[in-house]
């Protein structure tokens, strides 16, 4: 099928289009982009495809929408709205022009300074920054890409923390998929959004952000089956799980750019306020101090998250559910941390 037919039949209504995606790690060789980070009105560098069921059964295919050098015509923009495509897809090999496209649309937005368009843009930096943080888990120079996600992370926390109109998006940016780059975006989001609504500093914001963003960098080092079972892991294969904090604190470690707070913070994202956490069992007043930041927000998303085998769990239901995590010795949760969390949840 070419463009023309697809666009015809799509906006016929006679395509049915799949939503939800999981895993854009190793298998697929298409890409979800947001199509609210897409300039509308102006020319595409790369070919946007549509995710579409082919028939009844479970086949999946890609059909071309728009080809390079095309104009992304407003009035397409409003009818994908209407019958909720919210996404197109983009091949792998585009992945450069991708990034490069989105850094153009930022661009954009710092040469229209007036007009408020803060929602906007932190979508387009967000996907930027889950782009970047693709190319570098999947680059054999890690540094140099790790080095340009962080630049992008700063710029995150400078946006946030203009008013707490801006936090508040926080909640509407969240990624509804799954894969390992959402999950850092949305633990990266949360924990940002935790420190600055909690009032600390800029530099302590970036610390968390940094450390939130590649918290789960050893995950890309553990065999992507595994990490998607967690109900059905044997002993052997929780023990490899178990050492994801460990291989992202040495991977890490190789780039200088990275502070040395955010690489301890790395290594203990699984610790709990309990001492029943891994790899070192500490307790709360052994940990760095926001250790305990990192340590919910990443179980939060992982509840909340659409995942394979796993039923996403509202909001108020996954805060009962932390809150219930309680051993002999005492909540797995840091109460005072998970209580201010609430508050931020609850922003008017
Ligand atoms: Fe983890
Ligand atoms: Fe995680």
């Amino acid at each position: 099928m070419d463009v023309h037919s697809t666009r015809q039949q799509l906006f016929a209504n006679e395509l049915k289009v799949l939503r939800r995606n999981f895993s854009t790690t190793g298998t697929t060789s298409f890409l979800p982009i947001y199509l609210q980070t897409l300039m509308s009105g102006e020319k595409l560098s790369f070919n946007l495809y549509v995710k579409v069921s082919a028939n009844d059964q479970q086949e999946v295919t890609f059909l071309p929408f728009l080809e390079a050098e095309e104009v992304l015509e407003p009035s397409w923009v409003e009818v994908l709205d209407k019958l909720g495509v919210d996404r197109f897809y983009f091949r792998r090999r585009d992945l450069e022009r991708v990034i490069a496209y989105l850094n153009n649309h930022l661009l954009l937005f710092d040469s229209q300074k007036g007009r408020n368009h803060s929602k906007e843009k932190l979508l387009v930096l967000v996907e930027h920054l889950n782009f970047s943080l693709y190319r570098a888990f999947n680059s054999p120079h890690l540094g140099r890409f790790i080095h340009l996600a962080q630049t992008q992370v700063e710029r995150l926390v400078q946006l946030l923390q203009k008013d707490i109109a801006s936090l508040k998006l926080v909640w509407e940016l969240l990624y509804r998929n799954y894969s390992l780059y959402n999950h850092s975006l949305n633990v990266c989001l949360l924990g940002i959004g935790l420190m600055l609504f909690s009032h600390k500093s800029r530099y302590d914001s970036l610390i968390v952000g940094l450390a939130c963003l590649f918290h789960d960098l050893g995950l890309t080092r553990v065999p992507e089956e595994l990490r998607y079972h967690r109900d059905s892991w044997d002993g052997e294969e929780w023990e490899t799980i178990k050492k994801h904090p460990q291989l992202g604190y040495q991977m890490l470690k190789e780039c200088e750019s990275i502070p040395p707070e955010v690489l301890q913070l790395v290594l203990e994202h699984h610790e709990n306020a309990d001492g029943s956490g891994y790899p070192r069992g500490l307790s709360l007043n052994q940990q760095h101090p926001w250790t305990r930041i990192i340590r919910l927000v990443d179980a939060y998303d992982g509840l909340t998250g659409h995942r394979p085998n796993q039923q996403p769990l509202a909001p108020f239901a996954a805060l009962k559910s932390l809150q219930n995590q309680v051993s002999p010795k005492g909540p797995r949760f840091d109460p005072r941390t998970l209580k201010n969390f609430i508050r931020f949840l609850a922003l008017p």
